[in-house]
Order: C-alpha cells, then sequence, then structure tokens
C-alpha cells in the first residue's frame, strides 16, 4: 500500500472554482509518485480553505458520503464519524472528540478562477 500524504507540492492544478459551489465543500485526490494524498476544500466566495482529509481524532478522511465535509447550515466542518466539529477560517476543532485539536492546512490559491495548490 502506497503511503498516504499530508501535503502538496506547490502549483498543481486542481480545477476550476466553479466546479465548487459557494459554501460547499468538494473532495480531492491526488495520485503523486511519493504516495496518495486526499484533501478538501470549502469554496468561500472567490476563495478556498483547503485541509487534509484526515479526522484529528481517529485518523479517517471525515466524510462518509462524498463532499459532504460541512454542517447543515454551512458554518462548520463537521466529521462523519463522531461529529467533531472544525472552524473553517483554520481547521480548529471547536467541539466533539477533539476539541483542541486541528485539521492539518492544505494550502491552496485562487487564479484566474482556477484553483490550485499553494
Ligand atoms: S474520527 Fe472524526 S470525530 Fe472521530
Amino acid at each position: 500500500m502506497s503511503e498516504r500524504l499530508t501535503a502538496t507540492p506547490p502549483g498543481v492544478r486542481l480545477g476550476p472554482l466553479e466546479q465548487i459551489a459557494d459554501g460547499a465543500a468538494r473532495n480531492f485526490v491526488l495520485e503523486m509518485k511519493a504516495g496518495r494524498f486526499h484533501g478538501f476544500a470549502v469554496r468561500r466566495g472567490d476563495g478556498v480553505a483547503g485541509y487534509v482529509d484526515r479526522c484529528p481524532h481517529m485518523g479517517p478522511p471525515l466524510a462518509q458520503r462524498l463532499d459532504q465535509y460541512l454542517t447543515d447550515d454551512g458554518a462548520l466542518i463537521q466529521c462523519s464519524w463522531h461529529g467533531a466539529l472544525f472552524r473553517i477560517d483554520d481547521g480548529a476543532c471547536v467541539g466533539g472528540p477533539c476539541t483542541g485539536a486541528a485539521l492539518i492546512p492544505w494550502p491552496l490559491e485562487v487564479r484566474k478562477g482556477t484553483i490550485f495548490t499553494a
């Protein structure tokens, strides 16, 4: 089994910002020589917040259903396993079994409507 990565090189093109509805999240899996990277991005207007798709509580990807990363009101990131809640801004866990921990940031940037790793 190849290693699961927690970072990507800069400049990887992830596609148009428009593929994520404003206020929604999307899963990304990148196959790289060193292994496979799982991350997700939350769109907020013209920007995105990216995190490694790994819950600090027990380590699984957060969403059991594709792209279901957010609470119903879209205000927080929610782990589907035991309900940990994370701020979209900085990934800090603000509720649930890993309060005080944080998601690992996945730096992203939007250039001319296209999302790239930063
Ligand atoms: S694995 Fe995410 S809350 Fe337990």
